[in-house]
């Protein structure tokens, strides 16, 4: 299951990024990384099912996500450790530990077993997506640890297209000091596909405000649309079925 890793490069680049953003990076991003707890919000989680969050940074999002269900089981990979680091520190303060695990590890090469499950009733990319190299590949991987009847939640940037050319510019030089890059292929498939409505989807799709950011939510069949198509397809789409 597992794709090509990106190397040792990428993790220590990720160290560098946040070797020091670390210790004030939750108190600044809840002004800018918009949409992450609406995503939380609507998981609408069973007791017992299992969510990994690929890219869980700090572990904001994974305690938060472990006190409003407090019947499920969360995991997180993420390629910095010292990101990790940090999280470790806030999931033991917050007396999680027996309900969140994470470890160092790259999204494009992610495996259930290394936390000891088969599979993943769900998946969250959190604002990772777009500071994934391979993202494709990261797609690919989450498709493969999800369950049958799996599903995969999205929340990060849009395209700007409502701040004007000016903002638009500007807001992807800021984003790209940091190594983020929006992943505005994926978006364009699924708002083809949620805007076709010839299909009943199994999935939701909301864009916030000036197209800044996107939340999706979907099925495994419909996150194999998505894939075939980031892949090159150029066939016209065909719709996903409802698993
Ligand atoms: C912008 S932060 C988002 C953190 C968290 N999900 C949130 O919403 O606050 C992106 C995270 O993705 C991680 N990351 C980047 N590339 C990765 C990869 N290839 N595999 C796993 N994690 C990665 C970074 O180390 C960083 O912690």
């Amino acid at each position: 299951m597992s794709l090509a890793t990106p190397g040792a490069g990428h993790a220590q680049l990720m160290d560098e990024v946040y070797r020091h953003q670390r210790y004030f990076y939750d108190f600044t991003r809840k002004y800018y990384l918009f949409g992450r707890d609406r995503l939380i919000g609507r998981l609408a989680l069973a007791p017992r099912e299992r969510v990994i969050e690929i890219g869980c940074g700090t572990a904001r999002n994974l305690i938060c996500m472990a006190r409003h269900y407090p019947e499920a089981y969360f995991f997180g990979i993420d390629a910095s450790e010292q990101m990790l680091d940090t999280a470790r520190r806030q999931i033991a303060g917050a007396g999680l530990g027996s309900r969140i695990k994470v470890a160092q590890g790259y999204a494009e090469g992610l495996d259930p077993a290394q936390f000891g499950v088969p599979d993943f009733e769900r998946v969250v990319f959190s604002y990772s997506l777009s500071m994934i190299p391979d993202w494709q590949g990261a797609l690919a991987t989450a498709l493969g640890s999800l369950a049958p009847q799996g599903r995969l939640h999205v929340v990060d940037f849009a395209d700007f297209a409502g701040l004007g050319s000016c903002g638009q510019a500007i807001m992807r030089a800021w984003l790209r000091r940091f190594h983020v890059e929006p992943r505005t292929a994926i978006l364009t498939h699924l708002e083809m596909v949620f805007d076709s409505k010839e299909a009943a989807l199994d999935g939701s799709l909301e864009i916030l405000r000036a197209r800044y950011a996107f939340i999706f939510e979907g099925s495994a069949g419909l996150l194999s649309q998505i894939l075939t198509y980031v892949a090159g397809a150029t066939q016209p789409l065909e719709f996903p079925t409802v698993r």
